[in-house]
């Protein structure tokens, strides 16, 4: 009785999910985290959607699944076709795994400067890796076009464009914005995020301001390196790119077809410096206990932000967009952070967490 008892106290502590089909019908329904240390500290309640639990370790599954589902609707491939994209990182390991589960091949094409982990991963999930060089966008020969270009010419081949294809921030508006107003109970008074191609900010953000009747407010946060806060606070002027940053998987040089369905309706934006993420993400792990990645660092440092603009007592919802495994062998290396002028930006008693040499 006694066991029992213990074991039904034990069993709160988890949450239950029912049965899932697959692969593709795990991605979402994510948790909400509270982040005690930081909500105590700024007197606001501060959360981080927990994307790194989709199935393949990102927010940017959700972005696969509805590429591929919006193309097969509109029947723009058929089964056995081949997906085709220009992706350095999450919506090709997505991508990878959404054609695995569906039966679709998959080919990346990806500049040549990234991780050999990377490359090793797509291939071993059967993905059809294309280094090649790292050109500019404006280069015929660059990564996107490659893709495009080869997915015309085969037959029942689809070029999902992740960066101009708006069904990314759809699935979005479908999943995450719907989930965070549940898992809020519509309280939030803030949404923050940085964006890549865009469509997290803009889906999510557009459903929960709409939802709130303009109450929410979404703002943009950025790495240094990208323009998009001088363009959201100059109301629309697009700067020449310059710098850069340690963060992978955000900051734009341009206003993406997903991020232009949104940009009008922002709050405001701001820029994080590399200093503050990586320093975060020490805290992160430290306080919460949470191993995330450099993007996921510069929204939560984004969210404090947005919670001391706000005031006591605002809720604000950030994105946890991936784990710290792609990232660990420089964001826990004391040469890489030195060789970045990272080195003392952590916090003496978070260096202990940098145990690579
Ligand atoms: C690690 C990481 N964080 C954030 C993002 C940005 O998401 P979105 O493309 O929806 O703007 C990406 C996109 O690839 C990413 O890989």
């Amino acid at each position: 009785m006694l066991s029992a008892l213990r074991h039904a106290a034990q069993r709160r502590n988890f949450s239950s999910r029912s049965t899932v089909q697959g692969f593709n019908e795990a991605v979402g329904n994510t948790p909400l985290m509270y982040l005690k240390s930081l909500s105590e500290k700024t007197g606001a309640k501060i959360f981080g959607k927990a994307e790194f639990q989709n199935p393949g370790g990102s927010v940017k599954d959700r972005a696969a699944l509805g590429l591929v589902r919006d193309a097969e609707g509109r029947g723009l491939i058929t089964p056995g076709g081949t997906i085709v994209e220009g992706t350095a990182g999450n919506t090709g390991i997505g991508l990878a795994h959404v054609c695995r589960a569906l039966g679709y091949k998959c080919v990346i094409y990806m500049p040549d400067t990234q991780s050999q982990e990377k490359i090793d991963l797509l291939r071993m999930l059967g993905a059809d890796v294309h280094p090649v060089p790292a050109v500019a966008f404006e280069n015929p020969k660059n990564y996107n076009h490659q893709a495009r270009d080869f997915a015309s010419s085969i037959d029942n081949a689809l070029w999902t464009n992740q960066f101009d294809n708006t069904a990314n921030a759809q699935a979005h508006y479908v999943s995450t914005g719907p989930e965070i107003w549940e898992q809020t109970q519509g309280r939030v008074d803030g949404f923050v995020c940085a964006t890549g191609t865009g469509g997290t900010l803009a889906g999510a953000g557009k459903y929960l301001k709409e939802k709130s009747a303009g109450r929410t407010q979404i703002w943009l946060a950025d790495p240094p390196g990208s323009v998009l806060t001088s363009y959201v606070t100059s109301g629309g002027k697009l700067v020449e790119r310059s710098g850069s940053s340690i963060t992978e998987g955000i900051g734009q040089g341009r206003i993406t077809d997903n991020l232009a369905t949104f940009v009008n309706e922002l709050s405001g934006a701001f820029t994080v410096p590399d200093s503050k993420s990586i320093a975060m993400l020490y805290e992160l792990l430290d306080s919460e206990g949470l191993y995330l990645g450099a993007s996921s660092a510069l929204n939560v440092v984004a969210a404090v932000e947005l919670a001391q603009r706000l005031g006591p007592g605002s809720s604000v919802v950030t994105v946890l967009c991936d784990g710290a495994y792609r990232y660990q062998s420089r964001l826990f290396s004391k040469k890489w952070l030195t060789s970045k002028g990272l080195e003392d930006a952590i916090p003496p008693h978070l260096k202990k967490y940098t145990v690579l040499d």
